[in-house]
């Protein structure tokens, strides 16, 4: 088996007890069954550049190899072309892009830089996969450098259409670079179906099946949807943790139910619009107040970007007002909380929340859909409540599917998930639950790495 060499702009600290975001997750768990080299940023910006060598950290099967960034790199490249042109454009809010044009010369610069530490670790025979939209350009940049091995190209994110992708600067630019990977890998169809018109419409190349003919090379195109490992988060979710073991006790006494949302705090999540939904459905259904509460976890991210610093001031000041008008010296309707949770917890929360609420604007997957489905018991299940502008929309059909910009219809879901009897409930989380171990962690590397190391790729049902 080829050495595999993992590339995304941030590596997870797989030694860690707490992850946020899906690319660690999903990428920490195909790594840990498989092992190989992962590399990418450290996180620490620096006023000096510093030589490409990557400093080197062993943690089971995995060798983290990571590098600095400049505070010149960290604003064009990280907060700049990545997450305030490319991250609201791809999630297709054009109405946050922030473009300056010295952030396409830094997403440029630091592609280039990626490319010269990779060099340093690269053996003849490793295959190699890059994670996400910081890094579209680093194939044709490895390439320039005569790097010659196959390289495989994951987007976590939803690739928008054309009338939207036309709004980055440099897009057919952007577009051809993708195409130096020798596979693409998207979370659904949908996505994949907006490269094909984009490089049939604007570049004038034929997608025959999922092969893109270009010259003399032939590139993959499917559609890959992540998934985790299932097992491994029912079994965190079963063995408990203490604190919400008593908490899960006390609220069972008092006969209260509990919704849970658990989101880094992005203006994709759609969490306004989570927090009024649940404040209609104490309007709406006035029996419930005082038999139900939110818990909300959002965990910072990114926030020296202006929106997100707009977005966390938007939610403390909807979950102040929703439990300055219904709470009770006894009941708090919203229990909001900033910060990150070990994932043991996690996965008990999940399992002692009757409603997983995922009410995403936009998402390229989202891994808590599947997280929550993992945790239930099949004795009680609780019930999946989804946007269907979540990729995972596309595989968990038998979730109940919301409209996030529709109020009502997110609080009537609500109320009818909250009082689902038993027998549906358990029809639903064994559809849901065969469905997410069919396409688990281990699928999800399997089949890229097929479609990468052999050439193979079968379009999945997805
Ligand atoms: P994204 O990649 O956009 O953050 P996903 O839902 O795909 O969205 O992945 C988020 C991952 O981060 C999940 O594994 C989730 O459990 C984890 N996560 C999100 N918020 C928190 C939090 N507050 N505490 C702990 N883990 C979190
Ligand atoms: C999402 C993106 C990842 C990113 C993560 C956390 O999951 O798809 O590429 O790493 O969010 O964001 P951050 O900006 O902190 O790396």
């Amino acid at each position: 088996m080829n050495r595999l060499v993992i590339v995304s702009n941030r590596v997870a600290d797989l030694s860690s007890s707490a992850q946020a975001g899906g690319l660690a997750v999903g990428v920490g768990d195909a790594l840990r069954q498989r092992g190989g080299v992962w590399l990418g940023w450290d996180g620490q910006t620096l006023k000096y550049e510093e030589p490409p060598e990557p400093r080197i950290r062993k943690i089971g099967p995995v060798t983290q190899a990571t590098i600095p960034l400049t505070q010149q790199d960290y604003e064009e490249f990280y907060l700049g072309f990545s997450n305030s042109v490319l991250w609201p454009l791809f999630h297709y809010r054009l109405d946050l892009v922030d473009y300056k044009s010295d952030f396409l010369d830094g997403y440029r610069r630091v592609n280039g830089k990626f490319a010269d530490a990779l060099l340093t670790v690269l053996q003849p025979d490793d295959v190699i996969w890059i994670h996400d939209y910081h890094l579209i350009p680093l194939a044709s940049e490895l390439r320039q450098r005569g790097c010659t091995q196959r390289i495989g190209f994951f987007l976590h994110i939803p690739f928008p259409p054309p009338e939207i992708m036309a709004a980055v600067p440099k897009h057919r630019w952007l577009v051809e670079s993708l195409l130096d990977f020798d596979v693409i890998g998207f979370q659904t169809n949908t996505d994949l179906g907006n490269l094909q018109h984009y490089v049939e419409d604007q570049l004038g190349y034929q997608m025959n099946g999922n092969r893109i003919k270009i010259d003399d090379r032939e590139v993959i195109a499917g559609c890959f949807p992540i998934g985790i490992d299932v097992d491994a988060f029912n079994q965190m979710a079963q063995q408990g943790n203490e604190e919400v073991q008593i908490e899960m006790h006390r609220r069972r006494v008092l006969g209260r139910q509990q919704i849970i949302g658990v989101d880094r705090l992005d203006y994709t999540k759609g969490l306004p619009d989570r927090l009024r939904a649940f404040g209609r459905l104490l309007e709406l259904f006035p029996e419930l107040r005082k038999n139900v509460a939110l818990m909300q976890i959002a965990t910072p991210t990114r926030e020296e970007v202006e929106a997100y610093v707009e977005i966390r001031k938007e939610l403390e000041a909807l979950s102040g007002a929703i439990n300055g008008r219904f709470a009770d010296f006894n009941w708090t309707p919203v229990r909001y909380m900033y910060g990150t949770v070990p994932r043991d917890a996690l996965a008990a929360l999940f399992r002692a929340s009757q409603v997983g609420f995922v009410t995403p604007l936009r998402d390229g997957m989202n891994l808590v859909a599947k997280e929550y489905v993992a945790a239930q018991s099949i004795d009680n299940p609780g019930v999946l409540v989804l946007s269907k502008f979540a990729g995972a929309a596309e595989e968990l059909r038998e979730a109940l599917i919301v409209n996030p910009y529709d109020s009502d219809d997110m609080a009537r879901t609500l109320c009818h998930a909250l009082t689902m009897p038993l027998g549906e409930r358990q029809e639903r989380q064994q559809a849901l639950i065969d469905r997410i171990r069919k396409k688990d962690a281990r699928w999800w590397l399997n089949t890229f790495m097929d479609a990468l190391e052999n050439n193979q790729y079968t379009p999945a049902n997805c």
